[in-house]
């Protein structure tokens, strides 16, 4: 797998944003899993030195660049994540599951059963880490997995989602991750 991978041939229950107004902003829903909360003091040689509010609040002006908005919940317990996606108070999702993307069967699940477009996000290059770390069993419930690319992963998983919500409605916006 590539650092940035599309996650084809694979079935997937997030068929599109066929729910989505053509005249309101495109909602996207950024979740981060466990441990995610304490970015800049854990293992900042692997994950960075930013803390996940800031990463965020730069999700969230690009977002918004692009005229969507964007919601953030970041939780270390599996059914919380879960419970947020039942929500179903978003379009599409971007989401860094952090370990639960090695085991999280019930988080694929949820994901696949929202029927709203994600893309998963890694930090690090899970693929050149830890043999067991290797494996993502929640991406392939995902449209694409950006991987290794620090904090920009962020900015270019909007930008997959938006740039299909742009396909599918003619390009109303215009601004790409730096
Ligand atoms: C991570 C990679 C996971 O393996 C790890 O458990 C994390 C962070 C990443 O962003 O690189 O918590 O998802």
């Amino acid at each position: 797998m590539s650092p940035s991978a599309s996650w084809s041939g694979r079935s997937r229950g997030c068929t599109g944003m066929s729910e989505q107004s053509a005249s309101r902003p495109l909602r996207i829903l950024l979740l981060n899993g466990p441990n995610l909360g304490t970015l800049r003091r854990r293992q900042p040689e692997i994950y960075g030195t930013d803390t996940l509010a800031q990463i965020v609040d730069r999700a969230r002006a690009h977002a918004e660049r692009r005229e969507a908005t964007l919601e953030h919940f970041q939780s270390n317990h599996e059914g919380a994540l879960i419970d947020r996606l039942e929500r179903l108070d978003y379009d599409a999702v971007v989401i860094n599951p952090g370990a639960l993307a090695h085991t999280s069967y019930a988080l694929h699940d949820a994901l696949l059963g929202c029927g709203r477009p994600a893309v998963e996000v890694h930090l690090s290059d899970i693929t050149a880490r830890e043999p067991w770390r290797r494996i993502s069993v929640t991406a392939p419930a995902t449209r694409h997995a950006v991987i290794g690319r620090g904090w920009r992963g962020y900015l270019e998983a909007i930008d997959v989602l938006l740039d299909e919500a742009d396909r599918r409605q003619g390009p109303s916006r215009t601004a790409h991750a730096p």
